[in-house]
This record gives structure tokens, C-alpha cells and sequence, in this order.
């Protein structure tokens, strides 16, 4: 069956010059059939910079409107619209207009994980990769704006000790999620394994952790480093891709704090299927479409972020 479907997608997208872009938490079947996979900030450069006619975005909505503002022109499929995201659910646009009011010093820098309405607010983006960069290339004096996680938000305040960051109060559930308790049981277990934690992680997950980064961050990490084994306290569809490209070392999931299976899913990623990729490309929907206007306002700030990483 997954043969199967996996030849059908190879099929239609060369018919159709269509590229699959997936994130790293998606199902392992899904990264396999992508054409490239990475974290949020290298999907918007390749968004950005992809000559494919149709994008099929394997992520959450949030990741493919960031392709269509990038890539206004080309059409932009995403295999389930229902697949959302906590953090970018947690900063409604009205809200954070008028909280943007009682600040209106402050420059606005938002994580991706928010709506176009939101980074049409923004003077820069961020992803968790380059977010303190970010940070550090704004003048200290500078009041600053940080939406919408609040764990991230508190993490870039202290590594470059800025005390003039205002935060927005948004959570991921999957990184919010994760045990002390088990962190530490596997810790005892495994001492010899270093914790790498991804900063949407609560401050006590950060400050047991060897190596705090964004997904690819800690993917490089584990390439790094001499130790055979590590605790990952991310969300678990980056295993695949530490398995794939480091096999004989061995990833330990962390634990949520209620957990039967001892692993931590995004289920909005896991929304995306094979079956679902095929029905995309085969019907070209649904379509992901942002009204110009605030395309347009989006498109500077992820585009100022963009100009940072070149
Ligand atoms: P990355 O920026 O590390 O890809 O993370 C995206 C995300 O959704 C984290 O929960
Ligand atoms: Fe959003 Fe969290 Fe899922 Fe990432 S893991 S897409 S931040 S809900």
C-alpha cells in the first residue's frame, strides 16, 4: 500500500512540475516521499527559491502560507487544512493588534509559528533557528515584542540578557508537555546521553538539557558529538531523520508528562498522510491563498528575516 501510494506521487508530480516540502515531524512515510525535508527556516528558503509550479506543503498550514507568501505566484497545496498549530492558534490578530498599541515603541519580531494576519504585524520574523540572531542584530536599547511563545521568548531573554523583551503568552502543546520526571529517569538510566531540548521546552526541561536548538540545531548536534546516545526532547518525527542519517547511534524520545506510548507527537503534522499527498496533487486541492494586502505586509517581515541568513 505504501509502495504503491509512493510510486502514484512520484507519477503525478513530474506530471504536474510539483515539489513536496515536508517538515521533520511529519510521518516517516511522508519525509521519505519529499522531494526536500528540513525545519522552518531552511522549508521557507526552499519555498522561496523552488522553480516547481505547485508546492505540496507536508506540515502545518502556518509552514504553507509562509511558501505561498513567499512564492505568491505558484500554487500552494496543503494535504490537510485542518492541520493547525497551538502556538499560532494562541495569538489571534485583534489581540495582538492591540496589545501592539500599548507598546507602540516596541519593534515587532514574531516566531513563523503564527498567522499571515500576525507577520503582517511583524518587523521581522524568527524561526528557532536563527532567533537569536535575530535578537542580537536589534539594538539593545531598543524595546522589543516577542510573539507568540512565551518559552522561547523567555529563553532568548536570558542568553543574551536583554531585559527590554515584552512577551506574548502562546504555548506549543507538544513542547509544553514534556516531563521533568522522566527527563531525569532516562537521564539516570542513560548517564552518559546528553539531553538536547528545543527551546519551546518549559525553563526546568532547558536547564537539565546539555544542548538547547531548533530541530536542526540539535540534528547537527547529534552529528557532532562523540557520545553514541542522546535524549531528544522535541517532538518524536525527528527520529526518523536521526535514525536515517546517524544509524548507529541510538535516540531516546523523551517522555510527556501523560504518556502511554513514552513519545511526544504533534498530532496536527501527523494529519498528513499519503493518501492525503495524492488527493492534493491529483485534484490540486486544497489551496492555500492569502489576500494580497496582508501577503504583502507578511512578505517584508519574513523577508528581513530571510536577508539576515543570506
Ligand atoms: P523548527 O523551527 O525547529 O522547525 O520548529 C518548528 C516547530 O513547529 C516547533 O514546534
Ligand atoms: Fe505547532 Fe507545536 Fe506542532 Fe510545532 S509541534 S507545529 S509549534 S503545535
Amino acid at each position: 500500500m505504501v509502495a504503491e501510494m509512493t510510486e502514484k506521487i512520484k507519477d503525478l508530480k513530474s506530471r504536474k512540475r510539483a515539489v513536496i516540502l515536508a517538515h521533520y515531524y511529519t510521518r516517516p512515510e511522508v519525509q521519505a516521499v519529499a522531494d526536500f525535508v528540513g525545519d522552518s527556516l531552511a522549508l521557507s528558503i526552499e519555498a522561496a527559491r523552488t522553480q516547481a509550479d505547485i508546492i505540496v506543503f507536508a506540515g502545518v498550514y502556518f509552514m504553507a502560507e509562509t511558501a505561498k507568501i513567499l512564492s505568491p505566484t505558484k500554487k500552494v497545496l496543503i494535504p490537510d487544512p485542518e492541520a493547525g498549530c497551538s502556538l499560532a492558534d494562541s495569538c489571534g490578530a485583534d489581540d495582538f493588534a492591540a496589545f501592539k498599541k500599548q507598546h507602540p515603541e516596541a519593534l515587532v519580531v514574531s516566531y513563523v509559528n503564527t498567522t499571515a494576519e500576525i507577520k503582517a504585524l511583524t518587523d521581522i520574523c524568527c524561526t528557532s533557528s536563527n532567533a537569536l540572531e535575530v535578537i542580537r542584530s536589534i539594538p539593545a536599547d531598543r524595546e522589543i515584542i516577542f510573539a507568540p511563545d512565551r518559552n522561547l521568548g523567555s529563553w532568548l531573554k536570558r542568553q543574551t540578557g536583554r531585559e527590554n523583551m515584552i512577551l506574548w503568552n502562546g504555548a506549543c502543546h507538544v513542547h509544553e508537555e514534556f516531563s521533568l520526571e522522566g527527563i531525569l529517569a532516562l537521564k539516570a538510566a542513560h548517564p552518559e546521553a546528553p539531553v538536547l531540548a528545543h527551546p519551546e521546552c518549559k525553563e526546568p526541561i532547558l536547564m537539565v538539557a546539555d544542548f538547547v536548538g531548533s530541530t536542526a540545531a540539535i540534528l547537527d548536534y547529534a552529528g557532532r558529538s562523540s557520545a553514541t546516545e542522546f535524549i531528544v526532547v522535541t517532538e518524536s518525527g525527528i527520529l526518523h531523520e536521526m535514525n536515517k542519517k546517524y544509524p548507529d547511534k541510538t535516540f531516546i524520545p523523551a517522555p510527556p508528562v501523560d504518556s502511554t506510548c513514552g513519545c511526544n507527537d504533534c498530532a496536527y503534522m501527523k494529519l498528513v498522510t499519503l493518501e492525503k499527498i495524492v488527493a492534493a496533487l491529483e485534484t490540486e486541492r486544497p489551496e492555500v491563498v492569502v489576500e494580497e494586502s496582508v501577503r504583502s505586509a507578511a512578505e517584508r517581515s519574513i523577508r528581513a528575516m530571510l536577508e539576515l541568513n543570506r
